[in-house]
């Protein structure tokens, strides 16, 4: 191989690899800065005290959460959301399916908590993209959470 060629092919290696590590780096970013787009912790408590109230004004949710202990409610979800978002939380509370069985969550009870959660967010200032990106990482639960 003519050694121009061979010179060529080599810095088009290292230019991929840099682009590719470049990406890699930026995923990761992304996913670090997510915990820190919903406010830290004490801005993703802010969110799910919002929340709390929205659901309790919502007829159509607030009959499930009749009699729960808000207290634990409220630091457990803050602490899931929290270490799903990436932050350094630890959940301790109850799994997905032994919390929500019995309750027979519908679909449309799913979205109108989901709804909430969007307008929590947003009252906080979280950018549309934060919302979705915590949103996709709420939406492997959902078998977790409805029909039990
Ligand atoms: C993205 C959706 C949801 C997530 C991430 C979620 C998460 C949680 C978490 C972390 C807890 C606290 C667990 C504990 O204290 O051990 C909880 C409790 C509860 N959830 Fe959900 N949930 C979701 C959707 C729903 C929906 C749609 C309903 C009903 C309409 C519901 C009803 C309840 C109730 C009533 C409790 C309190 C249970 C108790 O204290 O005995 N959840 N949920």
């Amino acid at each position: 191989m003519p050694i121009l060629e061979h010179a060529r092919k080599i810095i088009s290696l290292v230019l991929l690899t840099a682009v590719l590590s470049g990406c890699a780096a930026t995923g990761n970013d992304r996913q670090d800065t997510l915990y820190q787009d919903l406010g830290e912790r004490s801005g993703i408590a802010d969110i799910v005290e919002d929340l709390l109230y929205r659901i309790v004004d919502d007829p159509r949710i607030a009959f499930q959460f009749r009699g729960m202990d808000v207290g634990q409610f409220h630091q457990n979800l803050t602490d899931q959301l929290c270490e799903l978002s990436g932050g350094p939380c630890s959940y301790t509370g109850r799994s997905m399916v032994e919390v929500h069985t019995g309750m027979n969550v519908t679909e449309s009870q799913f979205n109108a908590l989901a709804e909430h959660l969007i307008l929590a967010m947003e009252k906080q200032g979280v950018s549309t993209g934060a919302q979705n990106r915590l949103l996709k990482k709420l939406i492997p639960l959902h078998p977790e959470i409805t029909h039990l």
